[in-house]
Parts: C-alpha cells; structure tokens; sequence
C-alpha cells in the first residue's frame, strides 16, 4: 500500500495553500516508492487495442506524437523518447493503489492515473494542462521546470501537441523515486527524463459548463424529461413584434431555470453523468454467474474489489432512499441497505468484516451479485 506524507504540512494545510492555487514540490511524499509496474508491461500495455497510449518524441529537431497500440519500440532507439498510458488504473491493480493515498480528494473529481516511462532526453514537451494534476516520480531521475500561471502562448509544436512558449520557473528541480509533483490546472511545466525514468501522475479534472449543459441535454433526451412549452394563456398585445420584450426573456429563461431547479433531475444527471468511465473499463464478469447464495457465502471470507476505474457515487440524502450510480447508471435498492452501498461507494476495497451486518441480507447479497455478474466488483483472492 502506498503511503503518503506530506511531511511539511498537513492534508487540510496542503489544500488550502496550495490546491488549486501554486505548484508544490513535496519530496519523498512516497516513502521508498518502488514503481508498481515495470517498464516491460507497460510497453506491454501499450501493444494492447484497448489501452490508450502515445508515443513522444523528436525527429529532426520535430516534436512527434503516434498513438497506440504500438507493435514494438526498437525503432526509437536509446534516447529522447517517452510513452504515456492512460488510465494504468483500470490495467494494473498494483497500480491503481496509487490513488488510494489522494482519496482526501472526492472520487468525482479524479479523471486518471497516466503513466510515463522516458529514456534519457524523453519528454513530452512544455505545456498547460486543464487539471491538477500529482506527478509522483518511480523510477529514475526527471528535471522539472514549472512557471508561473499568467499569459502564456501556447502554439501547435505538432497536430496533437499543444505546447507553451519559454517561461521562467519558479520550480526547477531533479525528482526521484518518491518525490512528488503537484501542479495546478494553468501552470506551464515540463519535465525531461535524466535517465530512463517512470513517472505516475494522479490527475483530477472538473468539466467544462459547456460539457456539462451538453451532457445534461443528453441525459433529458435519453430519459425524456424536459418536454414542457411555455405556457403563456395570460398573454397581452405587444406594439413590437420584433421585440423579444423583457416578460417574455423572463419567460422563456424561467424555463431554463425552472428544470435547473428541479433537484430530482439535476441530482439524477449529475450522478449519472460523474459515474460514467472516463476510460474503458476491462471488465471481469464472473466465467459462471454466481448466486445471491453464493455471494452471501463468499463475502464471510474474501474481500470485495471494486474494479479499476468504475465510478460509483451517492447522494448522501438520496442514498437513504435507495439511489446510487453506477458507470454511468442510476441503480435503486432497498433503503435499508443504504449503509452497505455507502461503503461500496465510498471504498476500493470492502473486508469480510466491514460486511458482518450484510452478508445474510437478501437484497445486498441480491444487489451485490448482480454487480459482480456485471464484472464490476469482484472478490479479492
Ligand atoms: C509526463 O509525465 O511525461 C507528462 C506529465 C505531465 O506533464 O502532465
Ligand atoms: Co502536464
């Protein structure tokens, strides 16, 4: 298990000063950090169809960018390349250990764990990211430079490579294992590989109003919800009819609001939409479908697992009626099993003896299994 130290201040102390605010660079945050994958699997990884990487590197003095899956390596040589792979917590469940220590962080906002292996000179080049993002150094040494957040121009190093012009830094330094990174969304940044090096970065993202109204149109459209008109059997002569008057502005934006006040379907959509993946989920259904029975019998002995990168969130008054989310579901049960779906909720992993008071209760050992036979819980060996 990871353990995280912050050593100089305190996790309350760290978000108020820095979260959000300026860079941090926390040194030895990971005591005796030993990287949870190797170099070889992730390269491994990266020859998968379903796993999201890139390759970044120089040719000619040209920033390039390929994305995966990739069939070998040999052709970049010894130096000046780097691979990045997304979402190593839905591959690797070592791996996906790393978030566990940043848990102070609600799960809704954690978009991924990337990963980077670089030789010697490897980079990706300096830019802006739109999250926070805790790059914890593994193996091997990087040099990080981050400036500060202003005016920056940023211009196309490559069709996929969004870069930032030279800035002064108010971070320089070499990173070792353990060392850890903390970079607010807004801060140029840049870190080349002094050897061959792994890096794990623990990304936090918040979407955009314009994503979020467009995610919220989907979810009316797909539930049909939001179909009312206007009514306006009140209506007076108007003198202007090109004018859109200010009772009718009124109106038509009250229609607006009236749907963003309606506490039933926002909390709906919003659940809905934090507990979609952000990257495809490798599924682990069961190879024979298990029982109520079963399940009940198992959970007496082994853990349960949530798999790596499944989202599942609650309300914490709407639980207590039986709505949580899953992947991107509402999902009902019985209120009264309200307490157990909070510790699914809220843990990766859930002991035998977290689960004392439920594992005889018909409609969790019912809801539990139906999630397992999903593939998205499984029990631990
Ligand atoms: C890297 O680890 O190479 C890039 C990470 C980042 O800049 O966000
Ligand atoms: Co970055």
């Amino acid at each position: 298990m990871f353990e995280l130290h912050l050593s100089e201040f305190t996790r309350e102390e760290f978000l108020r000063d820095y979260w959000q605010k300026k860079p941090v660079l926390i040194r030895q945050g990971f005591k005796n950090f030993v990287d949870p994958i190797s170099a070889d699997e992730l390269a491994g990884l990266a020859m998968e169809a379903e796993v999201e990487s890139r390759l970044v590197y120089k040719k000619d003095g040209q920033w390039q960018a390929q994305f995966g899956p990739f069939d070998g390596y040999d052709h970049l040589g010894e130096e000046d390349w780097s691979l990045v792979v997304q979402a190593l917590d839905n591959w690797s469940e070592d791996a996906a250990k790393m978030i566990e220590p940043f848990r102070f962080i609600p799960h809704w906002r954690l978009d991924d764990l990337m990963t980077s292996f670089a030789t010697k000179g490897g980079s990706v080049g300096p830019h802006i990211d739109k999250y926070d993002v805790f790059i914890c150094q593994g193996s091997g040494t990087r040099r990080w430079r981050v400036g500060d957040s202003g005016d920056h121009q940023e211009f196309s190093a490559h069709e996929v490579l969004l870069h930032v012009k030279p800035f002064d830094a108010i971070i320089d330094a070499e990173v070792n294992a353990g060392d850890i990174l903390y970079i607010p969304p807004g801060f140029p940044h840049e870190g080349v590989s002094l050897n061959t090096s792994m890096s794990f970065s623990v990304g936090f993202r918040t979407t955009s109003t314009v994503n979020l109204f467009s995610g919220l149109a989907d979810h009316l459209i797909d539930n049909e919800l939001g179909e009312e008109l206007i009514e306006d059997p009140e209506r007076k002569a108007v003198e202007h009819s090109g004018e859109i008057n200010q009772d009718d502005y009124q109106l038509i934006k009250q229609q607006l609001t009236q749907l963003l006040d309606n506490d039933d379907v926002v909390k709906q959509f919003i659940g809905c939409y934090m507990a979609k993946a952000k990257h495809e989920l490798d599924l682990m259904p069961a190879d024979e479908p298990l029982t109520p029975a079963d399940i009940s019998e198992i959970l007496t002995t082994n853990s349960l697992m949530r798999l790596g990168g499944l989202r599942a969130f609650y309300f914490n008054d709407t639980v207590e009626q039986g709505i949580c989310y899953i992947d991107g579901n509402e999902y009902n049960f019985a209120a009264n099993i309200a307490p157990a779906i909070k510790l699914l909720c809220d843990n990766v992993e859930v002991q035998p003896k977290q689960l004392t008071k439920w594992h005889k209760n018909e409609a969790f050992s019912q809801f539990i299994c139906e999630q397992i036979n999903a593939g998205y819980w499984y029990f631990a060996e």
